[in-house]
C-alpha cells in the first residue's frame, strides 16, 4: 500500500538503488528524479521525469510530497550534505529508509534522509542523525550515536558506547572497540581496527588503526571550501 509520495534527488548509480529500495520495501511511490540543472543530462528514468530543482519546487510542493536525496560519499559526503541542507532550506520532509529485513530495536532513535539496509542491526538506544547511510550487514552497538552525513558501507561492528563523527565513511569489515569516539570526517579504511579515539580529519588505516601521513580530506579530494561546511 503507498500512502506517501516521495521525489528522488539524484540521478545517478545511488538514486537507482533508493528507487528500487522506496519502490519495493516501503510506503512511497516514487513520482520523479531531481538534478541540479548543470548535471541534467536526460529529461526521463524508469518512465519518471528528471527535474530541476526548480521544477520539483514548482510541480511536487512540500506540502505534498517528501524528498530523499540519493548521494553517495562523494566529497568525504559533504555533496549529499549540501543537497539536503538545499532541500530542508525549500520546506522539504526527507524520507528515511529502513530495510523491512533490518532489526531497530524500539529504543533507537533515527533523523531524516537515512537510508539502512537489509540486516542491519540497531541496538537499543542507538541514536542515528541525519543524511546516515548504513549499507548491509553492520552492528551499531547498544547506546552508540552516529552523527550525521555519516556513511557506514557493510559488515562494520561498532561496539556500544561509541560516538562515529559526522560526515565520517567507514570502509568494509571495520570493527570498533567499544566506547571510542572517533573523529569528525575521518575514514577508517576496510578491514581496520579502531583501539583508540581518533582526532579530526584522519585517514585510519590497519589492526589496530594509525593514522595515515595524508589526511582524510586529501584521501577523498575534499574541496577546501567544503570542509569548512
Ligand atoms: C583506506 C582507503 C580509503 C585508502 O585508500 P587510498 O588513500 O587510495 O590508499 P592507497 O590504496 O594508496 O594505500 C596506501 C597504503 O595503505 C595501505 N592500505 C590501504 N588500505 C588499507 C587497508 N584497508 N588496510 C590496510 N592497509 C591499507 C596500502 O596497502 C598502501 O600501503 P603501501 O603504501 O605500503 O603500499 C582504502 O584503501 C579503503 O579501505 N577504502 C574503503 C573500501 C570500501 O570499504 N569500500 C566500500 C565502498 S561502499
Amino acid at each position: 500500500m503507498k500512502s506517501k509520495k516521495l521525489v528522488i534527488f539524484g540521478a545517478g548509480e545511488t538514486a537507482d538503488i533508493a528507487y528500487e529500495y522506496f519502490t519495493h520495501d516501503s510506503a512511497y511511490e516514487v513520482v520523479a528524479f531531481v538534478v541540479e540543472a548543470a548535471y541534467r543530462t536526460t529529461t526521463e528514468h524508469y518512465g519518471l521525469p528528471i527535474l530541476t530543482f526548480e521544477e520539483m519546487q514548482a510541480q511536487f510542493p512540500p506540502a505534498d510530497y517528501e524528498a530523499f536525496v540519493a548521494i553517495s560519499y562523494t566529497h568525504l559526503n559533504r555533496v549529499r550534505a549540501r543537497c539536503y541542507q538545499i532541500v530542508k532550506a525549500a520546506g522539504y520532509t526527507c524520507a528515511t529508509y529502513i530495510s523491512s529485513k533490518a532489526f531497530f530495536w524500539h529504543s533507537a532513535t533515527i533523523g531524516e534522509n537515512c537510508m539502512i539496509f537489509e540486516n542491519n542491526v540497531i541496538q537499543h538506544g542507538v541514536q542515528i542523525g541525519n543524511g546516515v547511510i548504513l549499507w548491509s550487514g553492520n552492528h551499531i552497538g547498544h547506546q552508540t550515536r552516529i552523527e550525521d552525513y555519516v556513511y557506514i558501507s557493510s559488515h562494520v561492528v561498532i561496539s556500544g558506547f561509541c560516538v562515529i563523527g559526522a560526515y565520517s565513511f567507514i570502509g568494509v569489515n571495520a570493527t570498533f572497540n567499544d566506547g571510542i569516539t572517533l573523529g569528525k570526517d575521518n575514514i577508517v579504511g576496510s578491514g581496520s581496527l579502531i583501539v583508540k579515539n581518533t582526532e579530526e580529519g584522519k585517514l585510519m588505516i590497519g589492526a589496530p588503526a594509525k593514522p595515515a601521513v595524508k589526511s582524510s580530506y586529501e584521501a577523498f579530494g575534499v574541496p577546501e571550501n567544503a570542509i569548512a561546511v
